[in-house]
């Protein structure tokens, strides 16, 4: 049933704070961490070295974003791969590693099959997943379930905000295991997380009818790039998939330092650079690089839609549009800069007269290798 809403994609973006929400309900107690799925644990997590995430597609974006916070927190060594390549090299993996998979459906076959690949090498499996009782988390030596409810539309969306904030517990919950947290810390990082869906339904309010105009302008637009850094990256990523998925138009994302080692080749007059802007109060070099990037795109003619915190006015002079978000730490900005990236790309596909549930070619989970 899709409640009024004129699609499934557009009901889920619509529920895009409440899965934050509810993958929080019930884990957190006294600003402290509980997950009691986990119990039992502690000893594992205190003996890991190593931490390989494998997922497909988007929720691999999700396990991008949750490497900069399991890493930050907990020390421990990341690395985020995807579950089709991982199992058709020679992984380095034992008991002293953590296989955490990451799966919306819980049945995409090549995530299963690098769960089962990992835990006959020996390593213990996690598995971050939306859909109770599905094969990989049955496969798996844990779980931790994300409550977004259940997602229709193909284009994932608000279980990729209900990965990052499953991840972001996980990543707490270990760095306490392993103290590599205190508790005051791990309160403040807490107490960010709690304020995430309020500032998710700001941007909904105050930005999704400009954004969707934007996508209606922009319907004729043949290529759109994609620029983030740090936490900005893996966001730059989903924001292409997303277009390309459901709008069909051609779409990149990349990490903007990698800007003039080739893709600023691709900016002529008129392109349109979508750019995730870090927050000049907690990163002011990350920002001031972001901002010398757009200005150097700028200079070529790019179309630059700056996605950047509310108050940041050093992005006006070169930014042709401003997508504004709420006020956060960067670990937290992908849980809001990737909201106006799904409002937009649901936007255009409208403004193209697309079906944005069902688009070409694509199935929502992916059973077959
Ligand atoms: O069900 P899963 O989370 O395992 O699915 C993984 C990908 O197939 C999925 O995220 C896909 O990339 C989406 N269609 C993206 O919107």
């Amino acid at each position: 049933d899709k409640g009024g809403w004129p699609s499934f994609m557009a009901k889920e973006v619509s529920e895009e704070p409440e899965a934050v929400a509810n993958t929080l309900r019930g884990r957190i107690r006294d600003g402290q961490i509980v997950i009691p799925e986990l119990d039992g644990l502690d000893e594992l997590f205190a003996s890991i070295n190593r931490v390989i995430v494998i997922a497909c597609g988007t929720a691999a974006y999700a396990g991008m974003v949750g490497k900069y916070a399991l890493e930050q927190w907990t020390r421990v060594p990341v690395d985020v791969e995807l579950a089709h390549e991982f199992r058709y090299r020679d992984p380095v993996i034992g008991p002293d590693t953590l296989v955490v998979s990451i799966s919306q459906s819980g049945e995409t076959m090549d995530t299963l099959m690098a769960v089962k690949y990992a835990r006959d090498r020996g390593a213990r499996t996690l598995s971050i997943c939306n859909t109770q009782g599905a094969t990989i988390p049955r496969e798996s030596d844990a779980i931790v379930y994300t409550h977004a409810g259940p997602e229709v539309a193909v284009a994932s969306t608000k279980a990729f905000l209900a990965q990052i904030t499953a991840l972001y517990l996980l990543a707490l919950h270990v760095a306490r295991v392993r103290g590599s947290l205190s508790a005051d810390e791990a309160r403040l990082q807490v107490l960010e997380l709690e304020a995430i869906p309020a500032k998710i339904s700001r941007i909904l309010e105050l930005e999704q009818s400009r954004i969707e105009q934007l996508a209606y302008w922009m319907a004729d637009t043949r290529s759109v790039l994609f620029l983030g850094r740090h936490v900005g990256y893996p966001i730059a990523l989903e924001g292409a998939l997303k277009l390309k998925e459901i709008s069909y138009i051609h779409a990149e994302g990349f990490a903007a330092g990698e800007l003039k080692h080739g893709p600023i080749a691709l900016i002529e007059p008129g392109q349109p650079v979508f750019v995730i802007v870090p927050s000049p109060r907690e990163s002011a070099l990350l920002h001031s690089k972001v901002v010398s990037n757009i200005q150097e795109i700028r200079a070529r003619g790019a179309r630059v839609i700056a996605v950047a915190e509310e108050g940041d006015v050093a992005v006006l002079p070169f930014a042709d549009e401003v997508l504004r978000i709420p006020l956060a730490d960067p670990l937290f900005e992908p849980l809001l800069a990737v909201v106006p990236l799904h409002i937009f790309a649901m936007g255009l596909a409208t403004a193209k007269g697309l079906d944005v549930d069902q688009p070409r070619n694509l199935a929502k989970s992916v059973t077959v290798e």
